[in-house]
């Protein structure tokens, strides 16, 4: 059985008193929601230290939204590995859609990124998904296979093992549009189809797979009900407590 594990991606938003606040109204609610879940919060660098500070004896882990793939030097901008570790963040999200298409990251780029984070012991959340256009030419299947082999390349079976991957349709995510519970399952399956192929049955069987796109209370349950979808990484629903709650109460059940 994959334990399900709920993220909120927070994006460009809540430096660190917006965190602050979020934090202590969340943990005031943690006791009412179900346990069988990893919950994860990922708030932009800035907040990172005081995510982790106020959550260091709490069921909550933190993630980063991004790393370079780089140890130190002149990379002006940039974060690495061995600074998340230092201030106790423990995944970190990986070939986000947003990286791809605004800042241009490539399936060798992010591939680096994956690699450089498990030498570190940061579990990756790493992001897959398709564009409208893609689907609507039938490449769906092709540009899934492609993100995974290539962004996972060089990933061994216990590096996988510690790897969630998210499967996030880009023409899903912010828009108010969630794929169908069938949609998204029919993608998960396939997702775990080309893992099985790359790393065999038993390890594909046991790598959580969490969508993402337009997840809210009133569509978690249906979503996470299918039997490929091992969770959800939410933006815009995990900005408030309340929604953020309610999906994960929904979406787990008791
Ligand atoms: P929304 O939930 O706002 O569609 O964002 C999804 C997402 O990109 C999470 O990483």
């Amino acid at each position: 059985m994959r334990k399900p594990i709920i993220a909120a991606n927070w994006k460009l938003n809540k430096g660190p008193s917006d965190t602050e606040d979020f934090i202590q109204s969340f943990e005031s609610k943690l006791n009412d929601l179900p346990k069988g879940v990893d919950i994860v919060l990922a708030p932009p660098y800035i907040s990172l230290p005081k995510a982790t500070e106020l959550l260091a004896h709490s069921r909550v882990r933190v993630a980063a939204q991004n790393m370079s793939e780089q140890d130190s030097g002149a990379y002006t901008g940039e974060i690495s590995a061995l600074m998340l570790k230092e201030v106790f963040v423990n995944y970190v999200i990986l070939g986000h859609s947003e990286r791809r298409a605004i800042y241009g990251e490539s399936d060798a780029l992010i591939n680096a990124k994956v690699l450089k984070a498990h030498d570190l012991e940061l579990r990756p959340i790493f992001c897959i998904g398709e564009t409208l256009q893609e689907r609507e030419d039938g490449k769906l299947e092709d540009v899934l296979r492609t993100q995974i082999t290539d962004g996972l390349k060089d990933v061994s079976e216990k590096q996988m093992l510690d790897t969630v991957i998210a499967y996030e349709p880009v023409w899903a995510i912010g828009t108010g549009v969630t794929a169908s519970p069938q949609q998204a399952q029919d993608a998960h399956e396939f997702v775990r189809s080309v893992l099985t192929d790359l790393y065999g049955v038993s390890v594909s069987e046991k790598v959580r797979i969490q969508y993402g796109g337009s997840v809210k209370p009133d569509n978690a349950k249906e979503l996470l009900g299918q039997k490929d979808i091992d969770g959800a990484l939410v933006g815009g629903a995990g900005l408030e407590v309340s929604s953020f709650a309610d999906i994960i109460r929904n979406g787990v059940g008791e």
